[in-house]
């Protein structure tokens, strides 16, 4: 049988980039997001599906009707703004999805992870921290919190949920070319908020810089891996550039 993975936030970006790759290399996807996406193949089903609605994710994980091997969440909001007048409303959707949502999907996907597990093969739940986690920016407050709380959210889960072969780990991305990031490119819409933008690398991540790391956690290398958050940022969070360095 060919494995599964549920990826959610498949319509756009990294979840999108992630979907293809898997289906790519043989895998059955359900990809869960609020919006429309577009079909991506006989493997690949498409479910509607609010990750901040407890009722819309029991619904959408009661769907699958196969063990997983794989959970990989990547539906997530980035709202932007100093603290001092930040909307209370934004607030909230930026918790609720990135935060909440991500506890959702993860325990409705546990009872079908650990269907999935074998003692040489343990199932995998990759989350999608940020970079905002281990080193915040300004008018980006409540991602930076949410993003911080997926960490911890990780390294517990990890915890509790080897011993029944689910490892749970975090990817920590820097800046990433995606419709999230264009978005808020320019810095009167974003309301003063700044993405890190080109790394020390020399340019910012594309989707499948973070997809191969992924690849690299669901494979069998990655087999003793568990709890932790992988910054894939080009060294962006390594160090402090000041303002005028030759850099
Ligand atoms: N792009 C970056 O620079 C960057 C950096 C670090 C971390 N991340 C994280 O990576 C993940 C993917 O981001 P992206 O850049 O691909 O963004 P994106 O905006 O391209 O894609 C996010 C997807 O999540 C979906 N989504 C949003 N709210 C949802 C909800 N309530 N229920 C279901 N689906 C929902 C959207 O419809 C969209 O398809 C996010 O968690 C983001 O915070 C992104």
């Amino acid at each position: 049988m060919t494995k599964t993975a549920a990826i959610t936030g498949s319509a756009s970006g990294i979840g999108k980039a992630a979907a293809q790759r898997l289906l790519d290399a043989g895998w059955t996807v359900y990809g869960l997001d609020r919006a429309e996406q577009t079909a991506l193949g006989d493997r690949f089903a498409a479910v509607r599906c609010d990750v901040s609605d407890a009722a819309s994710v029991t619904a959408a994980f009661a769907g699958i009707d196969r063990p997983l091997n794989a959970l990989i969440c990547c539906a997530g909001v980035l709202r932007t703004g100093a603290m001092e007048d930040m909307a209370i409303e934004d607030f909230d959707l930026v918790l609720n999805i990135n935060l909440r949502g991500t506890f959702l999907c993860a325990q409705k996907a546990l009872p079908l992870l650990r269907a999935g597990a074998t003692p040489e093969n343990p199932s995998r739940a990759i989350l999608l921290s940020s970079l905002a986690a281990l080193r915040p920016k300004v008018m980006s407050g409540a991602y930076a919190a949410s993003k911080a709380a997926v960490t911890q959210l990780t390294r517990v889960m990890a915890a509790e949920w080897a011993p029944s072969g689910v490892l749970v780990n975090a990817l920590a991305p820097g800046t990433v070319d995606t419709p999230m990031v264009r978005a808020i490119s320019d810095p009167t819409a974003s309301k003063g908020y700044r993405p890190s933008g080109i790394s020390p690398v020399g340019r910012i991540a594309q989707p499948d810089d973070v997809v191969d790391v992924m690849m690299f956690l669901l494979s069998d290398g990655a087999r003793y891996i568990a709890g932790t958050t992988i910054p894939v940022d080009g060294g962006t969070g390594a160090a402090f550039i000041p303002v005028g360095s030759n850099m």
